[in-house]
């Protein structure tokens, strides 16, 4: 499962990408607002740290509109996705988009059925929300699976990227139902890390350590 980085926090991005544990990026345009920087230049700017997609949102409503956005996002540069929302005009928009040779990932996916139209439009991304399904007492991960499922019954070529992720659990749980790709904030990829027994497992090797008296450098 490749690892996106759910942020425009440049510093971070740079941190996981050093480490091999950034595939790509997504950013929305709330992650724009916390960046506090304009959305081209903090974009190229992570463009230029990673090597795999970028997702950088439109923000029209209307499909014109939205493909206009598209093709400017674009020309930032060779590894920007063009992100649009799961609306008929996104589903119009994506279409075109991709049929002009860019990659497009359609955000703010809910149900099946709507992933099953963006693969019909071509999408590259299918971006199923999971912790915002989960805030309303639904289970984000059903909706994996099931895209999982139809995607598999017929072939289709679009990527799952298990996005709205909270938490380390959402990641292997979204690894073991094969999403292709999960984005997740900096900080629940470094919670991966994590495990109570590994912390009390180190102080005791450290403790004996220290009465060995003894160094290795
Ligand atoms: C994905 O592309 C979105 O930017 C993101 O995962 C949304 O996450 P949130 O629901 O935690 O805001």
């Amino acid at each position: 499962m490749r690892f996106f980085v759910d942020t425009a926090d440049v510093e971070a991005i740079a941190e996981l990408n050093e480490l091999g544990m950034a595939d790509g990026v997504t950013t929305n345009p709330s992650l724009i607002l916390k960046s506090g920087r304009d959305i081209l230049e903090v974009t190229k700017e992570i463009c230029s740290i990673v090597a795999g997609p970028v997702s950088a949102e439109v923000v029209a409503v209307e499909a014109d509109d939205m493909i206009a956005e598209g093709r400017k996002l674009a020309k930032i540069a060779d590894n920007i996705a063009v992100k649009v929302p799961l609306t008929w005009a996104g589903l119009k928009a994506c279409k075109v988009l991709t049929g002009e040779g860019n990659m497009v990932n359609v955000t703010l996916c809910f149900s099946a059925n709507q992933a099953l139209l963006a693969a019909k439009a071509g999408a590259t991304f299918i971006s199923p929300f999971i912790g915002r399904l989960d805030d309303i007492n639904m289970d984000g991960m059903d909706l994996i699976a099931d895209i999982r499922q139809i995607y598999d019954n017929y072939g289709f070529d679009t990527q799952i990227l298990a996005a709205s992720i909270r938490s380390a659990n959402h990641m292997s749980q979204a690894a073991l139902i094969g999403a292709d790709v999960a984005t997740a904030p900096p900080n629940v990829i470094k919670a991966m890390a994590n495990h109570p027994l590994t912390d009390k497992g180190l102080d005791g090797f450290l403790k004996d350590w220290a009465k060995t008296g003894q160094k290795i450098l």
